[in-house]
């Protein structure tokens, strides 16, 4: 008898600690570790700030204050405090009401702009890993979880959360810092209506770095999309797109490296599939994207000869499948890899002569090539995003 008491104790205090009073600022049995806010450090010296940090990592808290500026450590692993729980907990709550989380600064920036309507902004800085997209994930999770709306909010809200992995793997890669590292810029910007709800949104992207498409450093990965592509795609498409093994093309076998820890290609490309769905790219235009990326690396593995100290195609069939894929005739292909046109002008008259490359020059100018048309294509998706956001019809545009 006494034990059944003591088990339905237990299952008491579990379902109360389930629930939101228990949790909010009245309760006082949250640990302490360090101090929340540095700013009531004894002493500001950076001894004591990397001390807190690192007593309260230590504790499994990666969130503290400095005033308004909130820091994160990297803790490489899940955290338990990232669920419906907190997002109700730390809604509409104060800063001090609570321990110091991403979930507040977001809380605090979303009611900022309701209440004073004005922009807001969240500038998210650190080292390459040091979870700078991980952290705008949960401000957009967040945002989108606390605003309202119907059917065309969501749909926006849809558009807004799938546009990362669609960018991702276009402009993710493995690096020696972080297996999912940006390779690009990205601005991103969410419009609200009154009422708070998302109703549109644009994205920019700046610098992408183009050199990865031909070459990537030891123990680093192109972009995560060739790699999902040679992973995930049907037999159809291995066979339409002529895939092979990624050692086989020569702007992937350069550093050697091909598998992530942690990171499924294939199932990242269904996803990739499906972000292109969700954002509204129609599947012929999905296939033709595919086919670039195909088209890309076919590219890359033609090679050059020396004839008489100009570049010579090494293997001419190897012209016909990327000549395919990029929709190009061949012999233009190879024309424009060995040669350039040259205007010159003399007086008046203005001539054009084709001037023949060495090997070096061509071989450098089908690598600006396949940057070109890779970042082209990447523009593409940015903008298809972006699109996909206002609903096309360019009336809910630019904020500026
Ligand atoms: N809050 C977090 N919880 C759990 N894991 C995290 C968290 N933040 C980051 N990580 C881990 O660290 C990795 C790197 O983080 P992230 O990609 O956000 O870095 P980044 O700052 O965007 O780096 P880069 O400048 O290279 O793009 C993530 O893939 C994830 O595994
Ligand atoms: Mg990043």
């Amino acid at each position: 008898m006494g034990k059944e008491v003591k088990h339905d104790q237990k299952l008491r205090m579990e379902m109360s600690q389930g629930s939101k009073e228990r949790f909010h600022w009245q309760s006082h049995n949250v640990k302490q570790s360090g101090v929340d806010d540095m700013v009531l450090l004894p002493q500001i010296t950076e001894d004591a700030i990397v001390g807190n940090l690192r007593k309260r990592f230590m504790d499994d808290y990666i969130f503290t204050y400095i005033g308004s500026v909130l820091i994160s450590v990297n803790p490489f692993k899940q955290m338990p405090y990232f669920t419906e729980r907190e997002i109700d907990l730390y809604q509409g709550a104060a800063q001090y009401e609570n321990p110091p989380h991403i979930y507040a600064l977001t809380d605090n920036m979303y009611r900022n702009m309701l209440i004073d309507c004005e922009n807001q902004c969240v500038i998210i800085s650190g080292e390459s890993g040091a979870g700078k997209t991980v952290a705008a994930k949960y401000i957009m999770g967040y945002i989108s979880k606390v605003s309202g709306g119907g059917e065309k909010v969501q749909h926006v809200k849809d558009i807004i959360l799938q546009s990362n992995p669609l960018l991702e793997a276009f402009g993710n890669a493995k690096t020696v810092r972080n297996n999912n590292s940006s390779r690009f810029g990205k601005y991103f910007e969410i419009q609200f209506s009154r009422g708070g709800e998302p109703d549109g949104g644009k994205i920019s992207n700046f610098l992408l770095e183009k050199s990865r498409v031909v070459m990537q450093n030891e123990n680093e990965r192109n972009f995560h999309i060739y790699y999902q592509l040679l992973e995930g795609a049907s037999q159809e498409q291995r066979q339409n797109l002529g895939l092979m093994t990624p050692d086989y093309y020569y702007y992937l076998n350069q550093s050697d490296t091909y598998k992530v820890d942690g990171t499924d290609d294939r199932s990242d490309f269904s996803e990739t599939l499906s972000a292109m769905q969700v954002i509204g790219i129609p599947p012929n235009i999905q296939q033709l994207v595919l086919q670039l990326v195909a088209g890309i690396l076919h590219l890359g593995n033609i090679s050059f000869c020396e004839d008489g100290n100009y570049a010579r195609v090494e293997s001419v069939d190897l012209l016909a499948f990327p000549a395919y894929l990029l929709g190009i005739d061949s012999g233009r292909l190879q024309e424009k890899l060995t040669s350039r046109k040259m205007d010159s002008r003399w007086g008046g008259r203005s001539e054009s002569i084709d001037v023949t490359l060495n090997v070096e020059q061509a071989a450098y100018t089908r690598d600006a090539l396949a940057k070109g048309l890779y970042s082209r294509l990447f523009d593409f998706l940015v903008e298809a995003s972006g699109a996909g956001c206002s609903g096309g019809q360019g009336g809910l545009g630019p904020a500026n």
